[in-house]
């Protein structure tokens, strides 16, 4: 490999405005700085991210994130080589800031701009981590969006299936909802249901009965809500054993879905290595799921830390350092994009959750 590398990655795509700093070199890469500023508190009385709020403070804020990422990986502009943003997809205004910044810093320094896809920052994620060799299969489930790929490089990706609605972090957080616990819902029903049986429910495992690798959870959710007003039609209430259960036993049918539909597209891709990235690979029962999946079939198996999995411009900021070394370059026509398929060989899925194609 060539000389080092250093990139500066930004992120603005949702909720969560975020630059870093990447040394790509001979073994491998190394974060240098990773600054991710949440709005958590900015949506929280909303019930979900509001575009336009999230907008400003991404304008407000993609300044302060940026000189806090050079500051603390002990660098300047000089030091950089190019500059990684996501271009896409996600909600659109964030998106708009993050690309007009970047413009802008490339205006003034010369620097080269690449333009990375947020979905394909989050498909990396295991080189920068693992340095984790292509081919591989990626399972990539988060509160917006779920999809298996097959990663054979740095543009080129191969879905084999997907979720024709809700994403699993979306049902997730639904499901918490209707039992009452706490947002983000994963975290709250992970917790829940280690009191729980899984069994106590009937609940459906969506798609499980037809070929493919394609996943549906919403009608879970509508399961789960049944089943908890047939409780307090029964019993006039929930008590703590039956939310448990009931968070149990849908925790396990996400889990079961999941593994099923990554052990077929793992025998269709013939991939030798199965790895996972976004917020709902935090769930231990599904990490534990899919681990066996892999065992299973002989094939490696690798989860980045939360950290990683989660949205963050360091994945950015490495995919853009693979972009940069094959060669690719943007210009000032850099367009945002809502919407961007990572294997744009197949059409758009029907679904992908509360964010659009955001994960
Ligand atoms: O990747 P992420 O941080 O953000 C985006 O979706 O962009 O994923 C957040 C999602 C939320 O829906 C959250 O409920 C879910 O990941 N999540 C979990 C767990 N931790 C976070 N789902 C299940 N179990 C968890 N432990
Ligand atoms: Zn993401």
């Amino acid at each position: 490999m060539a000389e080092t590398l250093t990139i500066l990655g930004l992120e603005s795509s949702c909720d969560d405005t975020a630059a870093a700093v990447v040394a790509d070199g001979p073994d491998g890469a190394r974060i240098l700085s990773s600054v991710v500023l949440g709005q958590a508190d900015l949506h929280a009385a909303f019930g979900g991210v509001v575009p336009e709020i999230a907008a400003r403070a991404h304008s407000e804020k993609l300044d302060l994130a940026v000189r806090r990422a050079l500051s603390e990986a002990g660098v300047t502009l000089r030091d950089i080589d190019a500059l990684a943003v996501t271009a896409g997809p996600g909600l659109i205004g964030g998106v708009l800031a993050g690309v007009m910044l970047a413009k802008g810093i490339a205006a003034g320094t010369g620097l080269p701009l690449i333009g990375v896809n947020h979905l394909a920052g989050h498909a990396l994620t295991p080189r920068l981590t693992d340095a984790l060799p292509c081919p591989y299969l990626m399972l990539l489930v988060s509160g917006g969006h779920c999809q298996l790929l097959t990663v054979r490089g740095p543009a080129s990706f191969e879905r084999l299936g997907g979720t024709i609605d809700d994403a699993p972090g979306e049902a997730f957080d639904k499901v918490a909802r209707l039992l009452g616990l706490p947002q983000p819902g994963g975290p709250a029903i992970e917790r829940e249901a280690a009191a729980g049986d899984p069994a106590r429910f009937a609940l459906p495992r969506p798609l499980l009965d037809r070929p493919g690798c394609d996943m549906s959870f919403s009608g879970l959710k509508t399961a789960a809500l049944r089943q908890r007003d047939l409780l307090i039609a029964e019993r006039g209430g929930l008590t703590r054993q039956d939310r448990a259960d009931l968070c149990a036993g849908f925790q396990a049918a996400v889990a079961e879905v999941l593994a099923e539909k990554t052990r077929r597209a793992l025998a269709q891709s013939g991939a030798p290595a199965l790895a996972v990235a976004g917020g709902v690979a935090a769930n231990a029962t599904i990490r534990a799921a899919l681990k066996r999946v892999a065992d299973a079939a002989g094939v490696a198996y690798v989860a980045p830390p939360l950290a990683l999995c989660t949205d963050n411009a360091a994945i950015i900021a490495h995919a853009g350092a693979e972009l940069f070394r094959a060669g690719h370059r943007d210009g000032m026509d850099l367009a945002a994009r809502p919407r961007w398929p990572l294997d744009t060989g197949r059409p758009a899925m029907l679904g992908g959750g509360r964010k659009g194609a955001k994960a």
